[in-house]
């Protein structure tokens, strides 16, 4: 078990576009995979990049148990998703708060496409090809934007909705992402 360290917003690597992963089902890629889940268990994330924690490649996990801690989220089974393809499905736009693993402390209001199409393969090569929409649908579009570079602050209209955890939400615990 290894919890890795997360790039904060301000590292270079964060900023950078990532690698397609050309093999699969190989032991580095499955270690890889160990890493992001430990890791992103470990901080109770929704999801986690390869490139987070400082890893090139177009890989990135997600996943949301509804508790106490997203009591408006939906359930969002653990998912592995590489190479991924997202088609966004309709013009609709919808507005909501995200926070991230690094960007500690903070959350934002980010317009998202409100249902999507994304494909890709898992760590043994199998394809996916799901259409979801709502929060599974924000929580892809952010970990995928993390392969390209994107922080979710960059797609922030309106930076009058972007502070701090504890100023705008008193007394609500709240997660990082
Ligand atoms: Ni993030």
């Amino acid at each position: 078990m290894t919890i890795r360290k997360v790039l904060r917003m301000g590292d270079a690597r964060l900023l950078q576009r990532a690698e397609p992963v050309s093999h699969f089902d190989t032991q580095q890629l499955h270690a890889l995979l160990t890493d992001m889940r430990d890791t992103m268990h470990a901080l109770n994330g929704a999801g986690l990049a390869a490139p987070q924690i400082g890893v090139g490649l177009r890989v990135v996990i997600f996943g949301v148990q509804r508790n106490s801690r997203y009591p408006d989220a939906e359930n969002v089974p653990e998912t592995v998703l590489i190479n991924p393809v997202i088609t966004p499905l309709g013009e609709t736009m919808e507005e909501d708060w995200e926070g991230c693993l690094s960007v500690p402390g903070l959350r934002g209001m980010v317009p998202r496409h409100a249902q999507i199409r994304y494909q890709g393969r898992d760590e043994f090569g199998a394809l996916i090809d799901l259409t979801v929409s709502g929060f599974h649908a924000r929580v892809v579009q952010h970990e995928c934007d993390h392969l390209d570079g994107i922080l979710y602050p960059m797609r922030i209209r309106d930076m009058t909705k972007f502070g701090y955890n504890e100023e705008l939400f008193p007394g609500r615990e709240m997660q990082d992402e």
